[in-house]
């Protein structure tokens, strides 16, 4: 569609129909070739006598076979395995205060988005019901452009910085010399990295929960894990964090039911995606935002642009956006689900980032991987990743480029073709994106921050927050993946160096499980946070 003009942008059939215009059916008309010509036989190669060698003349036979040849696109290097949905987003009300963000302005209006659900580890043919974090990636179709709200459904993550997220997809990845994890995934490389990674403590705490192991994807919360920005027009701008609340509720397997299932039935959850939309039961999520002051930046135990914490809702409570919902399933898995590209970096005026290092690290990630994924620079021309407003610029060229441009010039400012694309200033109605003005000063250092150096709180405050049972799944959680771990030193320090530190009842169990000795102490001093802020943690956890 870029080039053309459309001005009714109400409602959200829009992106519907602008997949419809891609659509090729091919019922009943005459089987051809890709340049046009009709086939009388495809069920023969040409051959030199019925008996004879098969012919290179044969441009039929080598067109199929070419291209079947040639159907496969690399999997994603991580969330390979992924289910997807459309639907829409309408905001309760106008959010105008928050953020100038068109998709939040108008309670009559309906946004369209795509959602994909997918858990992180495993390629495209994982079991949907393994132990995992499980990606909760929303495109949203706004008049002004694509946003991605590229979250998972645990509230923090893993690593604190994105230098370190090779390393951490590598020792999470089977092992690279046969492929095969030591254990069922559970794996030496895997404990090894994060017990010698404590950061890694509070996001592995959530893994070891029964929130890895959802019932399925209706049930999943959703978290923009980083602090964002909103900004609203008169460019005041707060930190955000943002959530999706399953209004089905939240709802865990238990671990023996999850290992049948992924033997048993390892599209069970996609599967449920799926049947639940075609028979009408929508899933639905609230998205809410936490708001924080920029003067309240300071205010916290923990630091607000470290993604290993989360904010507490007892301190700063979620504020409720709006509505989504999933109604209609993809006509085509690979030409939507598989080819959709979310990207962290895509968001609209009213929306920015902020300084955490593993978010600045994931602007650049998305779009490079994808250009190897999709084949060049002009995957964005893919049906599902077209934004439905019109777009122009002076881009042109490269591989798989579909839009044909017209005029002369491509270029900015020019004077020989006056039809030229030209750039909005921020402060017109529906503005161009202008960055926020953030001052920044410091020195170029490869350093962390100190304010991110508690890794363990927050991990005890998530354990103490679970109920008895729940506690008990987490011990033999941590005691089953351990217990596949072959090296005794990386089951000793898991134990001694990370579990002692979120809780010492934990490690001792662990510890008794796994024939370890149980340690007496933890190693570091872990500081005092309030552990009554917790119920919303436990609601939340298993319902
Ligand atoms: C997918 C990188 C952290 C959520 C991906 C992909 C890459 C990547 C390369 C594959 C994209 C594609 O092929 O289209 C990174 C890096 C990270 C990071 C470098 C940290 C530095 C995170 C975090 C979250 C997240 C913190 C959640 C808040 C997702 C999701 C997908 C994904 C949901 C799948 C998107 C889809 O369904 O297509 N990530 N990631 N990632 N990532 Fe990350």
């Amino acid at each position: 569609l870029a080039g053309t003009d459309t001005t009714d942008r109400q409602n959200t059939s829009e992106k519907n129909e602008q997949l419809e215009q891609y659509k090729a059916d091919a019922t009943n008309e005459a089987l051809r070739s890709n340049q046009g010509i009709k086939v009388a036989d495809d069920q023969n190669t040409l051959k030199a006598g019925t008996r004879g060698p098969s012919l290179l003349e044969d441009f039929l036979f080598r067109e199929k076979m070419t291209h079947f040849d040639h159907e496969r696109i690399p999997e994603r290097v991580v969330h390979a395995r992924g289910a997807a949905a459309h639907g829409y987003f309408q905001p309760y009300k106008n959010h105008a205060e928050l953020t100038k963000a068109a998709f939040l302005q108008d309670p009559s209006k309906q946004t369209p988005v795509f959602v994909r659900f997918s858990p992180v580890q495993g390629p495209r043919g994982t079991s949907d019901t393994v132990r995992d974090t499980r990606g909760f990636a929303v495109k949203f179709y706004t008049e002004e452009g694509n946003y991605d709200l590229v979250g998972n459904d645990i509230p923090v993550f893993f690593i604190q910085d994105a230098i370190k997220f090779p390393d951490l997809v590598h020792a999470v990845k089977p092992e690279p010399h046969n492929e095969i994890p030591t254990g069922q995934s559970a794996h030496d490389t895997f404990w090894d990295f994060v017990s010698l990674t404590p950061e890694t403590a509070h996001h592995v705490t959530w893994q070891m929960s029964d929130r890895a192991i959802p019932v399925n994807y209706r049930t999943r919360q959703g978290f923009g894990v980083h602090s964002f920005r909103f900004i609203n027009a008169e460019g005041k701008a707060r930190f955000v964090k943002f959530h999706f609340k399953p209004l089905q509720g939240v709802l865990s397997l238990l671990w023996d039911e999850a290992q049948k299932l992924a033997g048993k039935d390892p599209d069970y959850q996609r599967r449920d995606l799926w049947e639940c939309i075609e028979a009408g039961l929508y899933p639905e999520w609230e998205l809410g935002v936490q708001v924080i002051e920029e003067e309240d930046e300071h205010k916290f135990d923990f630091d607000i642009l470290d993604a290993t914490k989360l904010i507490p809702e007892e301190l700063v409570p979620v504020i409720p956006l709006g509505k989504m919902v999933l109604n209609r399933n993809p006509e085509n898995f690979f030409a939507e689900t598989e080819q959709v590209a979310f990207c962290p970096a895509h968001i609209v005026p009213g929306i920015d980032f902020t300084n955490d290092p593993l978010l600045q690290g994931r602007l650049f990630s998305y779009t490079d991987t994808q250009l190897l994924r999709l084949g060049g620079p002009n995957f964005h021309e893919i049906p599902i990743n077209r934004p439905v407003c019109p777009f122009h610029n002076h881009q042109r060229d490269g591989f798989h480029r579909q839009t044909i441009n017209k005029g002369r010039a491509s270029y900015n400012p020019n004077s020989i073709d006056n039809n030229w694309p030209r750039e909005t200033p921020p402060a017109a109605a529906q503005g161009g994106f202008e960055t926020y003005q953030e001052r920044v000063d410091g020195h170029k250092i490869r350093q962390r921050s100190p304010s991110f150096g508690d890794h363990f709180s927050q991990a005890r405050m998530f354990f103490k927050s679970l109920s008895a049972p729940e506690q008990q799944h987490v011990i033999d959680a941590y005691s089953f993946e351990l217990g596949k771990v072959e090296r005794q030193w990386i089951r000793e320090r898991t134990v001694n160096e990370i579990l002692a530190n979120i809780d010492l009842e934990l490690a001792k169990k662990v510890a008794m499980n796994l024939g370890v000795e149980p340690p007496a102490k933890g190693t570091v001093e872990v500081p005092q946070i309030n552990m009554q802020a917790s119920p919303a943690l436990s609601q939340m956890s298993f319902l």
